[in-house]
């Protein structure tokens, strides 16, 4: 918080003042307003600047679809002094480069409005087709008991829930307590509480801790969309995320590999027979986990099942299963 807030006042004071104090603005239609704001973004390079002021104009103007806030239907519309003034302020954030999702504080996951909260981790468009592999998987006549490693925002856990009654339980777990505190406020927003377990936990180990998983506990999928970002490839990535997002649910080591490990040791212990191991990775991932997966067969008796692409045609999604 201390960091954006810094960050947007360094903002504040390289801005022409004429910029800054434009809270009573020329025009109050809204058409000639976007305009305006959308010059000031490009100006400053920040990414996306259309899609990121559609949304502000969206969410200010109480609008569901975006269409709503292009071309004649913007034409229409005329702002009252308190709309210029809140597009103004979120504008004037989006100048500092923070995303989007934290300026409106909620963001859409398959069929869920999620809260967001700086600096949890902001649940990605590739992630919505994991939950589709895995809904896809999942026998709808059975009761199926699944574990999340990394719930973040609650994403894959609450759209899991929401899309598959017969998911009785879900646990999962998370190192960062404001996670885990999201995570649950997002499962009240949604009325899962009874059927989800959220703990704060390091997975560091291939073991998990009695409360988490009673002796003789197994699951039927484990999920997780861990740190998977090499360490070096961290300094690539753009400062709307190494500026407002939490670095630890990025960094996945030297190879960003870390996790991955230890979740394939985990599966090896907690799966059911039969039960899948689902995790989102880097590209380069997969042809290494198998052979990770091959050498430990002996231990682990686990079968590298598939690689599946991602809407960008990345491999980004393996599947593990235990024998
Ligand atoms: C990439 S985020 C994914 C969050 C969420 N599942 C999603 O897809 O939007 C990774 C999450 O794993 C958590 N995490 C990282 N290392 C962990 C560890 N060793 N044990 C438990 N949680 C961890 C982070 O705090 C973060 O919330």
């Amino acid at each position: 918080m201390l960091k954006s807030a810094f960050k947007l006042k360094c903002i504040y004071k390289s801005l022409p003042i004429s910029n800054v104090l434009n809270f009573r603005l020329l025009s109050s239609n809204a058409s000639d307003f976007f305009r305006t704001k959308l010059s000031e973004l490009k100006n400053e390079n920040i990414s996306e600047p259309e899609n990121s002021l559609e949304l502000i104009f969206a969410h200010v103007l109480k609008k569901k679809l975006l269409r709503e806030v292009r071309g004649e239907n913007l034409k229409k519309i005329e702002l009252t002094n308190e709309q210029i003034q809140d597009i103004n302020e979120k504008v004037l954030t989006r100048l500092s480069h923070m995303p989007i999702q934290f300026i409106l504080k909620e963001w859409e996951f398959r069929d869920l409005t999620l809260t967001m909260k700086l600096p949890i981790f902001i649940p990605r468009p590739e992630t919505e087709e994991l939950v589709e592999l895995i809904t896809q998987q999942v026998d709808d006549r059975k009761d199926c008991e699944i574990l999340e490693v990394g719930i973040g925002s609650g994403a894959i856990s609450l759209a899991l829930l929401n899309e598959l009654p017969n998911v009785k339980h879900i646990t999962a777990i998370d190192r960062s307590k404001a996670a885990c505190e999201l995570a649950l406020e997002n499962a009240k927003k949604f009325n899962f509480t009874d059927r989800i377990r959220i703990f704060k936990h390091l997975l560091d180990s291939d073991t998990l801790p009695e409360i988490i998983a009673p002796s003789g506990k197994l699951f039927d999928i484990i999920v997780s969309n861990p740190p998977y970002v090499p360490t070096k490839d961290l300094l690539k990535l753009e400062p709307e995320i190494y500026l407002y997002e939490n670095i630890k649910a990025l960094d996945g080591g030297i190879d960003g590999l870390d996790m991955i490990k230890l979740l394939l040791a985990l599966a090896a212990k907690y799966l059911k027979s039969e039960g899948h191991l689902w995790i989102e990775v880097d590209s380069r991932h997969p042809e290494i986990i198998k052979k990770i997966v091959e050498n430990n067969y002996e231990q682990w008796r686990l079968n590298y099942v598939a690689c599946y692409k991602d809407i960008f045609k990345k491999d980004r999604f393996v599947e593990v299963q235990k024998l």
